[in-house]
Protein backbone atom coordinates (compact mmCIF):
# COMPACT_ATOMS: atom_id res chain seq x y z
CA UNK A 1 0.00 0.00 0.00
CA UNK A 2 1.76 3.22 -1.02
CA UNK A 3 1.87 5.77 1.71
CA UNK A 4 -0.20 8.62 0.57
CA UNK A 5 -0.15 10.80 3.93
CA UNK A 6 -4.22 10.38 3.06
CA UNK A 7 -7.29 9.43 4.63
CA UNK A 8 -7.50 5.35 3.44
CA UNK A 9 -11.16 4.77 2.77
CA UNK A 10 -11.80 1.33 2.54
CA UNK A 11 -15.46 -0.40 2.17
CA UNK A 12 -16.34 -3.87 2.89
CA UNK A 13 -18.07 -5.76 0.38
CA UNK A 14 -21.34 -5.10 2.31
CA UNK A 15 -21.21 -1.56 0.81
CA UNK A 16 -20.01 -1.73 -2.38
CA UNK A 17 -23.70 -1.03 -3.57
CA UNK A 18 -23.45 2.04 -1.60
CA UNK A 19 -19.57 2.65 -3.26
CA UNK A 20 -20.85 1.89 -6.67
CA UNK A 21 -23.89 4.42 -6.55
CA UNK A 22 -21.60 7.32 -5.21
CA UNK A 23 -19.08 7.29 -7.20
CA UNK A 24 -20.23 5.63 -10.51
CA UNK A 25 -21.31 8.34 -13.67
CA UNK A 26 -24.51 6.90 -15.43
CA UNK A 27 -23.73 5.26 -18.80
CA UNK A 28 -26.42 3.05 -20.58
CA UNK A 29 -26.45 -0.19 -18.59
CA UNK A 30 -22.82 0.05 -17.41
CA UNK A 31 -21.12 2.51 -15.10
CA UNK A 32 -18.16 4.75 -15.50
CA UNK A 33 -16.46 5.16 -12.24
CA UNK A 34 -15.09 9.20 -12.01
CA UNK A 35 -11.65 7.93 -13.30
CA UNK A 36 -13.10 6.95 -16.58
CA UNK A 37 -12.68 3.44 -16.08
CA UNK A 38 -15.42 1.07 -16.55
CA UNK A 39 -16.78 -1.55 -14.00
CA UNK A 40 -18.33 -4.31 -15.33
CA UNK A 41 -21.52 -5.16 -13.37
CA UNK A 42 -21.37 -7.65 -11.39
CA UNK A 43 -17.27 -8.61 -11.61
CA UNK A 44 -16.19 -5.90 -8.86
CA UNK A 45 -14.43 -7.94 -6.44
CA UNK A 46 -13.27 -7.36 -3.12
CA UNK A 47 -9.61 -6.81 -4.53
CA UNK A 48 -10.54 -4.08 -6.95
CA UNK A 49 -12.60 -2.34 -4.81
CA UNK A 50 -9.94 -2.40 -2.07
CA UNK A 51 -7.75 -0.70 -4.38
CA UNK A 52 -10.11 1.73 -5.61
CA UNK A 53 -11.43 2.67 -2.33
CA UNK A 54 -7.89 4.58 -1.82
CA UNK A 55 -8.17 8.08 -1.70
CA UNK A 56 -5.84 10.46 -3.33
CA UNK A 57 -5.00 14.01 -1.87
CA UNK A 58 -6.24 16.19 -3.72
CA UNK A 59 -6.64 20.45 -3.11
CA UNK A 60 -9.02 22.27 -4.78
CA UNK A 61 -7.77 25.46 -6.67
CA UNK A 62 -10.45 28.33 -6.33
CA UNK A 63 -12.76 28.90 -3.16
CA UNK A 64 -15.65 30.76 -4.20
CA UNK A 65 -18.74 29.38 -5.23
CA UNK A 66 -17.91 27.50 -8.28
CA UNK A 67 -15.15 25.72 -6.04
CA UNK A 68 -17.86 24.68 -3.69
CA UNK A 69 -19.88 22.98 -6.56
CA UNK A 70 -16.88 21.31 -7.62
CA UNK A 71 -15.54 20.62 -4.24
CA UNK A 72 -19.29 19.35 -3.50
CA UNK A 73 -18.93 16.66 -7.12
CA UNK A 74 -15.14 15.30 -6.24
CA UNK A 75 -16.62 13.98 -2.17
CA UNK A 76 -19.95 12.36 -4.56
CA UNK A 77 -17.08 10.23 -5.99
CA UNK A 78 -14.30 7.86 -4.24
CA UNK A 79 -11.32 8.98 -5.75
CA UNK A 80 -10.15 11.65 -3.81
CA UNK A 81 -9.69 13.42 -0.58
CA UNK A 82 -10.36 17.23 -0.69
CA UNK A 83 -7.00 18.56 1.42
CA UNK A 84 -7.78 22.37 1.05
CA UNK A 85 -8.36 24.88 -1.12
CA UNK A 86 -5.84 27.20 -2.48
CA UNK A 87 -6.72 31.15 -2.85
CA UNK A 88 -4.41 33.25 -4.84
CA UNK A 89 -7.30 35.90 -4.64
CA UNK A 90 -7.55 36.94 -1.21
CA UNK A 91 -4.30 35.92 0.79
CA UNK A 92 -6.23 36.80 4.05
CA UNK A 93 -8.19 33.65 3.88
CA UNK A 94 -5.44 31.64 4.69
CA UNK A 95 -6.39 28.98 7.50
CA UNK A 96 -10.03 30.14 7.41
CA UNK A 97 -12.24 27.26 6.82
CA UNK A 98 -14.11 26.33 3.62
CA UNK A 99 -16.21 23.26 2.85
CA UNK A 100 -14.98 21.68 5.94
CA UNK A 101 -11.39 21.99 5.01
CA UNK A 102 -8.87 24.64 5.32
CA UNK A 103 -7.86 27.56 2.69
CA UNK A 104 -3.98 26.51 2.42
CA UNK A 105 -3.08 29.84 1.24
CA UNK A 106 -2.23 30.62 -2.92
CA UNK A 107 0.74 29.95 -5.09
CA UNK A 108 3.45 29.94 -2.49
CA UNK A 109 1.85 26.51 -0.96
CA UNK A 110 2.79 24.33 -4.03
CA UNK A 111 6.00 23.28 -3.13
CA UNK A 112 4.63 22.55 0.75
CA UNK A 113 2.06 20.29 -1.60
CA UNK A 114 4.41 18.20 -2.97
CA UNK A 115 6.63 17.62 -0.20
CA UNK A 116 3.28 16.36 1.73
CA UNK A 117 2.89 13.77 -1.19
CA UNK A 118 -0.54 16.16 -2.96
CA UNK A 119 0.09 15.51 -6.23
CA UNK A 120 -3.08 16.14 -7.67
CA UNK A 121 -5.19 19.67 -8.61
CA UNK A 122 -8.18 20.76 -9.79
CA UNK A 123 -9.00 23.89 -11.18
CA UNK A 124 -12.48 25.04 -9.89
CA UNK A 125 -12.54 28.78 -11.11
CA UNK A 126 -14.36 30.18 -14.23
CA UNK A 127 -11.74 32.42 -15.98
CA UNK A 128 -10.73 30.16 -18.68
CA UNK A 129 -8.08 31.74 -19.91
CA UNK A 130 -6.22 31.33 -16.17
CA UNK A 131 -7.44 28.18 -15.89
CA UNK A 132 -6.20 27.02 -19.51
CA UNK A 133 -2.50 28.51 -18.54
CA UNK A 134 -2.62 27.43 -14.74
CA UNK A 135 -3.18 24.50 -15.49
CA UNK A 136 0.05 23.96 -18.29
CA UNK A 137 2.22 25.50 -15.41
CA UNK A 138 0.70 22.94 -12.57
CA UNK A 139 1.66 20.20 -15.31
CA UNK A 140 4.94 21.21 -16.33
CA UNK A 141 5.90 21.52 -12.15
CA UNK A 142 4.62 17.69 -11.50
CA UNK A 143 1.24 17.97 -10.45
CA UNK A 144 -1.53 16.20 -11.98
CA UNK A 145 -5.18 17.43 -12.79
CA UNK A 146 -7.85 15.71 -11.34
CA UNK A 147 -11.22 15.42 -13.38
CA UNK A 148 -14.54 15.42 -11.53
CA UNK A 149 -17.77 13.97 -12.80
CA UNK A 150 -21.13 14.16 -11.12
CA UNK A 151 -22.67 11.10 -10.25
CA UNK A 152 -25.37 12.40 -12.67
CA UNK A 153 -23.65 13.27 -15.95
CA UNK A 154 -24.36 10.96 -18.18
CA UNK A 155 -21.49 9.90 -20.62
CA UNK A 156 -21.26 7.89 -24.06
CA UNK A 157 -18.81 5.10 -23.80
CA UNK A 158 -17.10 6.63 -27.21
CA UNK A 159 -15.81 9.62 -26.01
CA UNK A 160 -12.84 11.30 -24.68
CA UNK A 161 -12.30 13.94 -21.57
CA UNK A 162 -8.96 15.19 -20.80
CA UNK A 163 -7.93 15.82 -17.38
CA UNK A 164 -8.90 18.74 -15.04
CA UNK A 165 -12.45 18.82 -16.96
CA UNK A 166 -15.53 18.61 -14.56
CA UNK A 167 -19.05 17.49 -15.35
CA UNK A 168 -22.01 18.96 -13.59
CA UNK A 169 -25.20 17.27 -12.48
CA UNK A 170 -27.32 15.88 -15.36
CA UNK A 171 -24.44 17.41 -18.16
CA UNK A 172 -24.60 14.98 -20.92
CA UNK A 173 -21.82 13.84 -23.18
CA UNK A 174 -22.62 11.88 -26.54
CA UNK A 175 -20.76 9.23 -28.28
CA UNK A 176 -17.81 10.40 -30.65
CA UNK A 177 -17.51 13.87 -28.21
CA UNK A 178 -13.88 14.97 -26.93
CA UNK A 179 -13.34 17.63 -24.85
CA UNK A 180 -10.31 19.30 -23.74
CA UNK A 181 -8.70 19.89 -20.58
CA UNK A 182 -9.87 22.02 -17.71
CA UNK A 183 -13.50 22.19 -19.39
CA UNK A 184 -16.29 23.31 -17.71
CA UNK A 185 -19.69 21.13 -18.46
CA UNK A 186 -21.79 22.96 -16.62
CA UNK A 187 -25.44 21.99 -14.51
CA UNK A 188 -27.30 20.36 -17.03
CA UNK A 189 -25.30 21.36 -20.34
CA UNK A 190 -25.17 18.65 -23.31
CA UNK A 191 -22.93 17.73 -25.62
CA UNK A 192 -23.73 15.97 -27.95
CA UNK A 193 -22.41 13.33 -31.02
CA UNK A 194 -19.13 14.07 -32.65
CA UNK A 195 -18.34 17.65 -30.77
CA UNK A 196 -15.37 18.71 -30.44
CA UNK A 197 -14.33 21.13 -27.59
CA UNK A 198 -10.66 22.59 -26.69
CA UNK A 199 -8.97 23.75 -23.82
CA UNK A 200 -10.77 25.47 -20.51
CA UNK A 201 -13.81 25.97 -22.59
CA UNK A 202 -16.64 26.65 -20.45
CA UNK A 203 -20.61 25.65 -21.40
CA UNK A 204 -22.67 27.32 -18.69
CA UNK A 205 -26.02 25.84 -17.17
CA UNK A 206 -28.21 24.27 -19.89
CA UNK A 207 -26.11 24.94 -23.11
CA UNK A 208 -27.10 22.83 -26.05
CA UNK A 209 -24.45 21.53 -28.51
CA UNK A 210 -25.80 19.90 -31.20
CA UNK A 211 -23.89 17.54 -33.48
CA UNK A 212 -20.92 18.48 -34.35
CA UNK A 213 -20.18 21.25 -33.11
CA UNK A 214 -16.56 22.51 -32.79
CA UNK A 215 -15.65 25.05 -29.76
CA UNK A 216 -12.51 26.58 -29.40
CA UNK A 217 -9.81 27.02 -26.10
CA UNK A 218 -11.50 28.97 -23.76
CA UNK A 219 -14.41 29.81 -25.41
CA UNK A 220 -17.40 30.71 -23.35
CA UNK A 221 -21.07 29.87 -23.70
CA UNK A 222 -23.49 31.66 -21.61
CA UNK A 223 -26.27 30.46 -19.94
CA UNK A 224 -29.16 28.35 -21.90
CA UNK A 225 -27.42 29.25 -25.60
CA UNK A 226 -27.91 26.87 -28.13
CA UNK A 227 -25.27 26.16 -31.04
CA UNK A 228 -26.97 24.80 -34.11
CA UNK A 229 -25.15 21.46 -35.12
CA UNK A 230 -22.13 21.42 -37.12
CA UNK A 231 -21.57 25.12 -36.57
CA UNK A 232 -18.20 26.76 -35.01
CA UNK A 233 -17.92 28.93 -32.51
CA UNK A 234 -13.55 29.65 -32.38
CA UNK A 235 -10.91 30.57 -29.73
CA UNK A 236 -11.43 32.97 -26.58
CA UNK A 237 -15.39 34.20 -27.64
CA UNK A 238 -18.22 34.80 -25.52
CA UNK A 239 -21.72 33.39 -26.48
CA UNK A 240 -24.19 35.54 -24.19
CA UNK A 241 -27.12 33.58 -22.55
CA UNK A 242 -30.01 32.43 -24.47
CA UNK A 243 -28.02 33.28 -28.00
CA UNK A 244 -28.68 30.90 -30.80
CA UNK A 245 -25.70 30.27 -32.75
CA UNK A 246 -26.90 29.66 -36.55
CA UNK A 247 -23.51 30.86 -38.01
CA UNK A 248 -19.85 29.83 -37.34
CA UNK A 249 -18.74 32.35 -35.03
CA UNK A 250 -15.04 33.93 -35.44
CA UNK A 251 -12.25 33.96 -32.55
CA UNK A 252 -12.36 36.47 -29.58
CA UNK A 253 -15.62 38.06 -29.98
CA UNK A 254 -18.47 38.37 -28.16
CA UNK A 255 -21.64 37.70 -29.29
CA UNK A 256 -25.41 37.14 -28.49
CA UNK A 257 -29.32 37.67 -29.83
CA UNK A 258 -31.21 34.81 -31.81
CA UNK A 259 -30.01 34.28 -34.34
CA UNK A 260 -26.52 35.17 -32.77
CA UNK A 261 -25.08 38.38 -33.90
CA UNK A 262 -21.39 39.50 -33.39
CA UNK A 263 -21.61 42.39 -31.11
CA UNK A 264 -17.71 44.08 -30.41
CA UNK A 265 -14.49 42.09 -30.10
CA UNK A 266 -13.55 41.17 -27.06
C1 LIG B 1 -22.82 38.73 -23.23
C2 LIG B 1 -22.40 39.14 -21.83
C3 LIG B 1 -21.10 38.42 -21.49
C4 LIG B 1 -22.24 40.60 -21.61
O1 LIG B 1 -21.93 41.29 -22.73
P1 LIG B 1 -21.74 42.87 -22.63
O2 LIG B 1 -21.53 43.39 -23.99
O3 LIG B 1 -20.73 43.18 -21.60
O4 LIG B 1 -23.18 43.31 -22.13
P2 LIG B 1 -23.65 44.48 -21.18
O5 LIG B 1 -23.97 43.92 -19.85
O6 LIG B 1 -22.71 45.67 -21.26
O7 LIG B 1 -25.00 44.86 -21.90
C5 LIG B 1 -25.02 45.56 -23.13
C6 LIG B 1 -26.39 45.41 -23.79
O8 LIG B 1 -26.52 44.08 -24.29
C7 LIG B 1 -27.66 43.45 -23.72
N1 LIG B 1 -27.31 42.07 -23.48
C8 LIG B 1 -26.32 41.59 -22.66
N2 LIG B 1 -26.27 40.27 -22.70
C9 LIG B 1 -27.24 39.88 -23.55
C10 LIG B 1 -27.68 38.62 -23.99
N3 LIG B 1 -27.09 37.49 -23.56
N4 LIG B 1 -28.69 38.56 -24.89
C11 LIG B 1 -29.28 39.70 -25.33
N5 LIG B 1 -28.90 40.94 -24.94
C12 LIG B 1 -27.89 41.02 -24.07
C13 LIG B 1 -27.93 44.22 -22.43
O9 LIG B 1 -29.27 44.09 -22.06
C14 LIG B 1 -27.54 45.59 -22.82
O10 LIG B 1 -28.59 46.18 -23.54
P3 LIG B 1 -29.00 47.72 -23.28
O11 LIG B 1 -27.78 48.53 -23.64
O12 LIG B 1 -30.15 47.91 -24.22
O13 LIG B 1 -29.35 47.79 -21.85
C15 LIG B 1 -23.46 38.76 -20.80
O14 LIG B 1 -24.58 39.60 -20.88
C16 LIG B 1 -23.91 37.34 -20.84
O15 LIG B 1 -24.79 36.92 -21.58
N6 LIG B 1 -23.23 36.56 -19.96
C17 LIG B 1 -23.49 35.18 -19.74
C18 LIG B 1 -23.83 34.97 -18.24
C19 LIG B 1 -23.87 33.52 -17.89
O16 LIG B 1 -23.98 32.65 -18.71
N7 LIG B 1 -23.76 33.23 -16.59
C20 LIG B 1 -23.70 31.89 -16.10
C21 LIG B 1 -22.33 31.58 -15.59
S1 LIG B 1 -22.20 29.98 -14.97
Amino acid sequence: MPNLGAILVLHPPHLLGEFRSQSSARIGATSVHASGSIFPPCVIGFRVCYRRCVRLPLAVWGAGGHARVVTDIVRCGSEFEVVGFLDDVNPGRRAQRFCDAPVLGGREQLDELKKSGIRHLILAFGDNHARRSLGHELVEAGFVLGRAFHPSAVIAKDTSILDGTVLMAGAVVNPGATIGKNAIINTGATVDHDCVLGEAVHLSPGVHLGGGVTVGDETWIGIGAVVLDGRTVRERSIVGAGAVVTHDLPHDVVAYGVPARVIRAR
